[in-house]
């Protein structure tokens, strides 16, 4: 063997080992979906009714790492959320992310969320830390507070039926006109909102129109007109 054999094989174990290395822990997503949700078409929807009344904003569902072509990854490693990360956003989580459905357990509900989705966000979101901080930057100093955005485009939250097209309108006007991913439930044979999705790319860089929109069909399905 001469030495370009000797060359080619070093560079095909190579490029093996790399290839093995990167595909066993390759990020599991392309984009993010960032959800926040209606409290009281939450607490209308539950099976049970919600412990405590629900204020009239909405508040962070999850951030979830999400794969536009197959099935979403989902509780990625067993690491749980450090005591220490908890202690110093606990009071900033518990005015946008509450546990609507039962207000003594916002710690579980965040625990969840972080085992479920958090644990997959790799490399975006590299710690607990960093994933929690990440969704209160969001909601606050980048301006994605749904009902913030609603309110300035008057669309107000007083249950009278709204145009989808006003609602996904006010979205757009704040997200470089990309598409969100509304999510409605019948509520006694009214269409109800119930969740408003961002989409962002994988780096969490820009925002992308969300993939797979409810379609008419599905229990989920927003019509032209929805109440909130
Ligand atoms: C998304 O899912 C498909 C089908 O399971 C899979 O082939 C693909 O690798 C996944 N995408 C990412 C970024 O992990
Ligand atoms: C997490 O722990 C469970 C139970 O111990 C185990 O079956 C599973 O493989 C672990 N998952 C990961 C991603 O390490
Ligand atoms: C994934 O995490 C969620 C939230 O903690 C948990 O309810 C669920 O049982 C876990 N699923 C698996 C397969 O470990
Ligand atoms: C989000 O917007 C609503 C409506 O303007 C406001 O009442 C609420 O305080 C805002 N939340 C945060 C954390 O800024
Ligand atoms: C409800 O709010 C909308 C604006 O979102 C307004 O046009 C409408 O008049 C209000 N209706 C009632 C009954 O307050
Ligand atoms: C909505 O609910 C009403 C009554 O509860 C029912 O008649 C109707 O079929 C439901 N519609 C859908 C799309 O589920
Ligand atoms: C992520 O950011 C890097 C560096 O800014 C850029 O090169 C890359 O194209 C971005 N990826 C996506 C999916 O936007």
């Amino acid at each position: 063997m001469g030495i370009t054999g000797m060359i080619y094989m070093v560079t095909m174990v190579f490029s093996l080992i790399v290839l093995i290395l990167s595909s066993s822990k390759a990020q599991q997503y392309d984009y993010f979906q960032f959800t926040q949700q209606y409290q009281p078409a939450v607490c209308n929807s539950n099976p049970t009714p919600c412990k405590d009344s629900p204020d009239k904003l909405f508040t962070v569902h999850g951030l979830w790492p999400s794969n536009s072509s197959g099935p979403h990854p989902h509780n990625c490693t067993n690491t749980t959320v450090k005591s220490q990360t908890i202690r110093s956003l606990k009071a900033q989580l518990e005015i946008i992310w509450p546990n609507v459905l039962n207000r003594n357990d916002h710690v579980g509900f965040w625990s969840r969320q972080w085992a479920k989705h958090g644990t997959c966000a790799s490399p975006a979101l590299k710690s607990d830390m960093q994933y929690f901080q990440t969704v209160i930057n969001m909601y606050t100093t980048q301006k994605q507070n749904v009902s913030k955005i609603l309110s300035r485009a008057n669309i107000k939250p007083n249950g009278t039926t709204k145009a989808l097209t006003d609602i996904q309108n006010a979205i757009r006007n704040r997200n470089n006109n990309m598409m969100p991913k509304l999510k409605c439930k019948n509520n006694s044979g009214i269409p109800e909102l119930v969740e408003v999705s961002f989409c962002g790319d994988s780096n969490l860089t820009q925002f992308i129109n969300c993939p797979h929109p409810f379609l008419p069909g599905s229990p989920y399905f927003c019509p032209g007109h929805v109440q909130y």
